[in-house]
């Protein structure tokens, strides 16, 4: 599969690497409005290959898109300390207008797969201006949520973060929401097996866990200005599961019919995600109060996007 990555900054170039690391596709195509710098990653990753796979990555421009099974859009500005994502929305949006019409005009039967933040509502604006089915416009959503919610969980329990099963649902932002109480570890509810193991988890251990999930990105930009590593690698996932028609569960967002009551609205539940993009949603049953905060979650959401004119 050809995969096109457009806009390759720290975070596109991070899933463009990670990919040719994995030998996800067979062609890396990195554009960009910079050409300098998408020509220089390009052959900064191109060096990698040899030690690991045989993906041609090159740089080129919108024409070379032609033919792409996936196109991941990491355009934009990223979080700066003190920014939130939703920060970003008017600027961003601005550069979709532009980029993904670009994109469809030489690949009309393209998977996108949104990285921009905010990934939520960049998700329904690139829906909106492509005009394809909700399936194949994926934003990378709260991936990147579950996977520190799982890891921080594993190191709690002192187990693989592969046997933790749990996600984390909504905006991919201050509203996201950890669904704890249909987590489990191996086909064990979360609660129980850690309370068989002696490692309960207390009000106390919930609350850094959340801590540990909601404010990571605040922390890890304040370390070091953004947050690129493990975006990149989630997109890489996405995109292995697509190239590969895996039809694995991972936690995207995307135009959805309903979610917690909220009708038409891109936010993140567990998708089963295959070659044709997003094949089916499963909406998790969760308590009162994890409903009621996924509906002020998706709920902030719609109106975000309803206030964005294409
Ligand atoms: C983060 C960015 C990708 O959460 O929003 O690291």
């Amino acid at each position: 599969m050809k995969i096109g990555i457009v806009g390759v900054g720290m975070v596109g170039s991070s899933a463009a690497y990670a990919m040719a690391l994995q030998g996800i596709a067979q062609e890396l195509v990195l554009v960009d409005y910079n050409k300098e710098l998408a020509a220089a990653q390009a052959e900064d990753i191109s060096h990698a290959v040899p030690f690991v796979s045989t993906t041609v990555v090159r740089a080129g421009d919108y024409a070379d898109l032609a033919g792409a099974g996936v196109v991941i859009i990491a355009a934009g500005v990223s979080q700066k300390p003190g920014e939130s994502r939703l920060d970003l929305l008017s600027r961003n949006a601005e550069v979709f207008r532009i980029v993904v019409s670009r994109i469809l005009d030489v690949a009309p039967d393209v998977i996108l797969l949104i990285a921009s933040n905010p990934v939520d509502i960049m998700t329904d604006i690139a829906t909106r201006i492509s005009g394809l089915p909700p399936s194949r416009v994926i934003g990378s959503g709260t991936i990147l949520d579950t996977a520190r919610f799982r890891s921080l969980l594993a190191r709690h329990l002192a187990i693989s973060p592969q046997s933790v099963h749990g996600y984390v649902l909504g905006e991919h932002g201050d509203s996201e929401v950890l669904a704890w109480s249909c987590a489990c570890v191996g086909s064990v509810p979360l609660m129980s097996f850690a309370k068989q193991i002696g490692k309960p988890l207390t009000d106390a251990v919930r609350a850094e866990i959340d801590d540990g999930v909601r404010r990571a990105a605040a922390r890890i930009i304040g370390g070091k200005g953004s947050t690129y590593y493990g975006i990149g690698a989630g997109l890489a996932r996405i995109a292995k599961a697509i190239a590969r028609d895996q039809r694995d569960i991972l936690s995207v967002s995307s135009v959805t019919e309903d979610i917690a009551g909220v009708s038409k609205v891109a936010a993140s539940v567990p998708r089963v995600i295959g070659a044709g993009g997003i094949m089916m949603d499963l909406i998790p049953e969760l308590n009162v109060e994890e409903s009621a905060s996924l509906h002020h979650s998706a709920a902030m959401l719609k109106a975000l996007a309803a206030s964005v004119p294409l």
